[in-house]
């Protein structure tokens, strides 16, 4: 079988440091062994990002999971509500954790998930290394969700990509922080904080988007607010009969005049599948603005949003 051969292939290359990039049901990661301090080094060098942004570290079920970080009673309860899933878990290192320190970037705490896609599940299992895998994208540029956006980002700085074709999702995981008494959503995502408090049965807090202070003193460096950014400028919440010379709309439910349309029928998941492969997309055909419809803000409404406004920040 062509996968069973690629991913052997995608073994041999992890456990000789190399860099692998594999589709999640989110987006493609760049995949390093977490435990290999030089290979995690060649992510950050390879992607061109600031070293104090932490690594999420993939494995292929909980219990491996718990080689590395300590769980409480939370994180087991969300680990057999989410995972395989878009959900990662922000726990404190085990005392005698084996990772990379680079992979938390210094912090006792590091961010683990279980990915739902078959070939990343095919290569956990196969390769038997912890993953570090960002997202397979230079730094502050969309993240990819086809192979070929991977080629185009990172060329040969990736030696291989293993192709799962579009990742369903189309969005990072939802991050949550566990490491203090207060559950706390980093990055919203797949998961809603609605689904998160029915599973805990308490308030989960959520860091609402913020200023340049979290340049400074980041909690969750993904959340800078300039992050996923395409060529073109982004104006949000455009309206169908606004848009201006050099500008081609992003639409959202039914309307007109959109160059493309998230959704046309507004289905959020299917929105945000298509998020990112619409920006690479409308930045291909040369957009100088992409004006975007107005996005509910609501379920997960409020992923797609919160990557929207970082679009549109000040660069
Ligand atoms: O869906 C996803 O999560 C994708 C796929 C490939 O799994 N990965 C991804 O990774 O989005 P990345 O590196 O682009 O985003 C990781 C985020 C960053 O915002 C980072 O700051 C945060 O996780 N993070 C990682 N470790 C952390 C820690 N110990 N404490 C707080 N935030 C952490
Ligand atoms: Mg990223």
């Amino acid at each position: 079988m062509r996968d069973s051969a690629e991913i052997d292939r995608a073994s041999l290359h992890l456990a000789n440091g190399a860099l692998v990039a594999f589709p999640t049901e989110t987006v493609y990661g760049l995949g390093a062994n977490a435990l290999d301090d030089t290979a995690i080094a060649r992510i950050f060098e390879a992607k061109g990002r600031p070293r104090f942004n932490p690594l999420i570290v993939h494995v292929p079920d909980t219990s491996a999971a718990l080689d590395h970080v300590v769980f409480d009673r939370r994180a087991d309860a969300f680990a057999s509500a989410f995972w395989p899933g878009p959900l990662t878990l922000v726990l404190p290192r085990r005392a005698d954790c084996r990772l990379s320190h680079l992979v938390s970037a210094g912090l006792p705490s590091c961010a683990v998930r279980v990915p739902a896609h078959p070939l990343a599940l095919a290569l956990l299992e196969a390769c038997g290394l912890p993953l570090a895998a960002p997202s397979a994208n230079r730094s502050g540029t969309i993240s990819p969700t086809l192979a070929a956006h991977v080629r185009a980002s990172l060329g040969e700085k990736v030696d291989m990509v293993l192709d799962g074709g579009p990742c369903p999702l189309g969005l990072e995981s939802t991050i949550l922080d566990l490491s203090t008494p207060t559950a706390t959503i980093l990055r919203p995502g797949a998961i809603t904080r609605e689904a998160l408090e029915s599973v805990l049965e308490q308030p989960v807090f959520c860091l609402e988007p913020s200023g340049q202070d979290e340049e400074t003193a980041p909690r969750s460096p993904g959340r800078l607010l300039s992050h996923y950014a395409p060529r073109a400028t982004v104006r949000l919440n455009a309206r169908d009969d606004s848009i201006q010379p050099g500008e081609l709309l992003l639409g959202f439910g039914e309307g007109h005049g959109a160059t493309l349309n998230l959704s046309p029928t507004g289905d959020l998941r299917e929105a945000a599948a298509n998020l990112f492969a619409a920006l690479h997309c409308l930045d291909d055909l040369g957009a100088d603005s992409i004006a975007v419809s107005p996005i509910p803000d609501t379920g997960l409404g409020r992923a797609i949003n919160d990557r929207l406004r970082r679009a549109a920040a000040p660069r």
